[in-house]
């Protein structure tokens, strides 16, 4: 049994991304450069946003955190996004949500260059990447793509059950992994509203669990020999932990990885793979490798 580590497959991934930078910069050129806008003082927020600039200056990126009130008006931070849409010197941004409820999130996902969108939440990038165009693709779809890949789980001709079906997670993964290009699999996906979800999931070579809901997939659920994805990141109360919480992951972990072949931990498994996404997304940008 692989425990697939998302934590050192990223630490990796960033090394090769500084590598790149390096010769990017021997050769003569430009230091990819990421722009993340922040409105407000979610704690979260603050804390991804952080990440994402050290991140950057790991991999060797330049890097300008905007910052904003939370009181700012939905006319004024489409200004910022058009300005920083035009700036030259910047190759991608990202608006870090969720916004105040008095703003429109769909409104500034859409006024975002799609060139720009390393985000890949813009509705351009949604459809190309639906039809195999270049594109940028969302960070926990490409993360998991990347740890499939570099643990050389077959997806070939294989049933992949993708529990879930947000705009995030469960869609673009169903549209990539069915895509000749990225998966090539056989896919069911499967929502609160399935009929026999328990068979279906137990059919599937490939699981990839991302409903939100903690331990949810049980060993009765799962194919033995199956790989096994978790995507869920539940805050639970953990009153043994200083910090009063621990994450739950929607597979429940001691009795699944007894059956499985593979299968990723919650932390350490999906979770650290997307910042480093979102830069190889800004690398990308950087090289104008997809626009
Ligand atoms: N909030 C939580 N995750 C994300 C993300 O990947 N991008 C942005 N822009 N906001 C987020």
């Amino acid at each position: 049994m692989t425990i697939i580590d998302g934590k050192a497959t990223a630490a990796k991934i960033k090394e090769e991304i500084a590598q790149r930078v390096k010769d990017i910069v021997a050769a003569g050129g430009k230091r990819p450069h990421l722009a993340a806008v922040l409105v407000g003082h979610d704690g979260g927020s603050e804390t991804y946003v952080r990440n994402k600039v050290l991140a950057c200056q790991a991999c060797g990126f330049e890097s300008t955190l905007v910052r904003y009130e939370d009181d700012i008006t939905e006319e004024e931070l489409l200004q910022c996004v058009e300005k920083l849409n035009n700036d030259k010197d910047v190759d991608g941004f990202i608006v870090q949500l969720p916004l105040p409820k008095h703003i429109n999130e769909q409104k500034i996902i859409e006024a975002i260059d799609y060139k720009k969108d390393v985000d890949g939440f813009h509705p351009i990038n949604v459809g190309r990447m639906a039809i195999g165009l270049p594109c940028y693709i969302s960070a926990t779809p490409k993360g998991i793509l990347e740890l499939l890949r570099r643990y050389n789980v077959e997806t070939s001709g294989k049933k992949c059950a993708i529990l879930g079906r947000s705009n995030i997670v469960g869609k673009p993964m169903a549209q990539l992994m069915m895509q000749k290009q990225y998966g090539d699999a056989t896919v069911v996906v499967l929502h609160s509203h399935s009929q026999n979800l328990k068979e279906e999931c137990r059919q599937a070579d490939i699981v990839i669990a991302a409903i939100g809901s903690p331990e949810f997939v049980t060993a009765d659920m799962v194919k033995p020999g199956a790989v096994v994805i978790d995507v869920g990141t539940t805050r639970v109360p953990d009153a043994s932990r200083k910090s009063g919480f621990r994450l739950s992951g929607d597979v429940k972990f001691d009795e699944v990885s007894k059956i499985c072949n593979a299968i990723t931990p919650v932390p350490g498994g999906v979770g650290p793979m997307t910042i480093c996404m979102l830069m190889l997304n800004t690398l990308a940008a950087g090289e104008r490798k997809y626009y």
